[in-house]
C-alpha cells in the first residue's frame, strides 16, 4: 500500500514528517508492508512509554476489549477507570486526587480552563509565549509555540493573555538564566500593573518544561516565583503535564522538578498507553465546584484506555521506571555532548530525564531549521525517525520510550552522528 495513491483522501492540515505505510510496531522498532525496519524516537509524539505494543499493555487491552469496551461512564460505572483516577490520586503530590477523564491533551486543557473559570468566578487566563497546548479553539487560544497554530482563527476566546517563558528566544540577549526568570517575573507583575487585575485572573497555565516551543527547562525560580504569585493573589496554577508528565522527565509528574504543586494539572499522551486518553486532576476542593453536567464526555473514561493504563503503571512500578528514565537520560545526555563537540551546527543540549533536544544553530548563531530538515531526511533514509520543536523547527527532540536501553540509544545517536556528518560534509 502506497501513502502517495491515498493521500488525497486525507486533509493536509494535518502535516505529514513521512509517508511510511506501518504496518506494525514492536518496542522501539516500526515496521512497513515490506517488513523494513526504522527505529522510532518519535513514540507517537512521546506518547508510548512503554514503546510499541508492550506485552503488558496488549494483554490488558485485548482482555478487556473482550468483556467491556464502552458504556459511557456517564451512565454506570467501570472498574479499570475508577482504579486508575485512584492510582493516579495516589501518585499525583499535594492535595491532587480528584480526576475527570476525557480523550486527548487539548480536551483536558479545555476542561482545566473551564474548571479553573468555575472555581474562582474569574475571566482571565495567562499563558507563556512558547507554549503548546492542543488544537481545540481553547486550547489554541492559550498555544502561543507558532502563529501559525493561530493564523485566521482570530477572534480566539476572549481574556487571555501572554507573557514571555523564560527561554533565551523569548527575553532579551545576554540575559542569564535567574535574569530571564527576573525578567520573566516580571512581565507577568506588568500584565497585573497596566492590563489585567490579578484578581480577574482565573488561572496562570504553563508546561512546568516546555515541550513542542523546544524542550526548555525553566529555571526553579522561575517556576516557584509563578507558584508564589498565584498563591498571593488567589490564582489557580495549571501545569499542563500532558507531554512533560508520566516520567519523561525522571519524575512522575515534571513538576516536581521545581518542588511545585500545581491547583490543577492536566494529563495526555503516555496515560492510555497508546490509546486516546487525557485528564484533568485537582483538589477535591477545586473540583467540588464543578457541579454536574459543566463538563461531560461521551468517550472519556472509556475502559479499555483504563485497562491499558493501569498496565502502564504496572509496569512503571515493578520497573522502576523512574530510576531507569533518569540513568538513560543522563547515558543519551552524555553521548549527545560529545556531539556536540564534534558538530559546530550543535549549539546546545538540554533537558531533563529522556525529555531531551539539541539544537541546530549556523555559524552566525542564527537558528538552523534548515539544517534540521537536511540531518531529519537523512535519518529516515537511515532508518530512524525524529522530531522536531521550537518555532524555528531546528530543536530535535527525542522522545524515545522510557524503557529505552542504552543498545537502543547507541544505534539512535549513531545513526544521527553519521546523519549528521553527511549532512555537513
Ligand atoms: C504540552 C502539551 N499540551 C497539550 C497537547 C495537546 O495534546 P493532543 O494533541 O492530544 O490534543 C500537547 C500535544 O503535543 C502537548 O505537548
Amino acid at each position: 500500500m502506497k501513502f502517495e495513491d491515498y493521500k488525497q483522501y486525507l486533509s493536509p492540515a494535518l502535516a505529514k514528517a513521512t509517508d511510511l505505510v506501518i504496518t506494525k510496531g514492536e518496542g522501539s522498532y516500526l515496521y512497513t508492508e515490506s517488513g523494513e525496519k526504522y527505529l522510532d524516537f518519535v513514540q507517537g509524539i512521546a506518547v508510548n512509554a512503554l514503546g510499541h505494543c508492550h506485552p503488558a499493555v496488549v494483554k490488558a487491552v485485548q482482555e478487556q476489549a473482550a468483556n467491556l469496551m464502552n458504556a459511557s461512564f456517564n451512565l454506570v460505572n467501570f472498574a479499570p477507570t475508577l482504579k486508575l483516577a485512584k492510582r493516579i490520586a495516589e501518585k499525583s503530590p499535594g492535595d491532587l486526587g480528584c480526576t475527570f477523564f476525557s480523550n486527548g491533551g487539548a480536551e483536558a486543557i479545555d476542561g482545566a480552563l473551564k474548571l479553573a473559570k468555575a472555581y474562582t468566578k474569574r475571566p482571565a487566563i495567562i499563558a507563556f509565549e512558547g507554549s503548546f497546548h492542543g488544537r481545540t479553539i481553547g486550547a489554541s487560544t492559550v498555544t502561543a509555540s507558532n502563529s501559525k497554530y493561530r493564523k485566521y482563527y482570530e477572534p480566539m476566546m476572549g481574556s487571555v493573555y501572554f507573557a514571555p517563558y523564560p527561554s533565551k528566544d523569548l527575553c532579551p540577549k545576554g540575559m542569564d538564566e535567574e535574569e530571564r526568570s527576573a525578567y520573566c517575573l516580571s512581565r507577568i507583575q506588568q500584565l497585573f500593573d497596566y492590563i489585567v487585575a490579578p484578581e480577574m485572573v482565573a488561572a496562570i497555565l504553563m508546561e512546568p518544561v516546555q515541550g513542542e516551543g523546544g524542550y526548555v527547562v525553566p529555571p526553579l525560580s522561575f517556576v516557584q516565583g509563578v507558584r508564589k504569585l498565584c498563591s498571593e493573589h488567589g490564582i489557580l496554577l495549571i501545569f499542563d503535564e500532558i507531554q512533560a508528565g508520566y516520567g519523561r522527565t525522571g519524575k512522575m509528574f515534571a513538576g516536581e522538578n521545581f518542588g511545585v504543586i500545581p491547583d490543577i494539572m492536566t494529563l495526555g499522551k503516555a496515560i492510555g498507553g497508546g490509546l486516546p486518553m487525557s485528564a484533568v486532576v485537582s483538589t477535591p476542593k477545586i473540583m467540588g465546584e464543578w457541579h454536574p453536567g459543566m463538563h461531560g464526555t461521551t468517550f472519556g473514561g472509556n475502559p479499555v484506555a483504563a485497562a491499558a493504563g493501569n498496565a502502564v503503571l504496572d509496569v512503571f512500578e515493578s520497573t522502576d521506571i523512574l530510576t531507569h528514565v533518569n540513568e538513560m537520560g543522563a547515558y543519551l545526555k552524555k553521548k549527545l555532548a560529545v556531539l556536540k563537540e564534534k558538530y559546530s551546527c550543535i549549539s546546545d543540549v538540554r533537558g531533563l530525564g529522556l525529555m531531551v533536544a539539541i539544537e541546530f544553530s549556523h555559524e552566525d548563531g542564527t537558528p538552523g531549521g534548515d539544517i534540521w530538515a537536511k540531518v531529519k531526511q537523512v535519518c529516515i533514509e537511515n532508518h530512524l525517525l525524529t522530531l522536531n520543536c521550537g518555532v524555528h523547527g531546528n530543536g530535535l527532540r527525542f522522545a524515545t520510550c522510557l524503557n529505552v536501553t542504552k543498545d537502543i540509544l547507541d544505534k539512535g545517536v549513531g545513526i544521527l552522528d553519521k546523519s549528521i556528518e553527511s549532512v555537513i560534509s
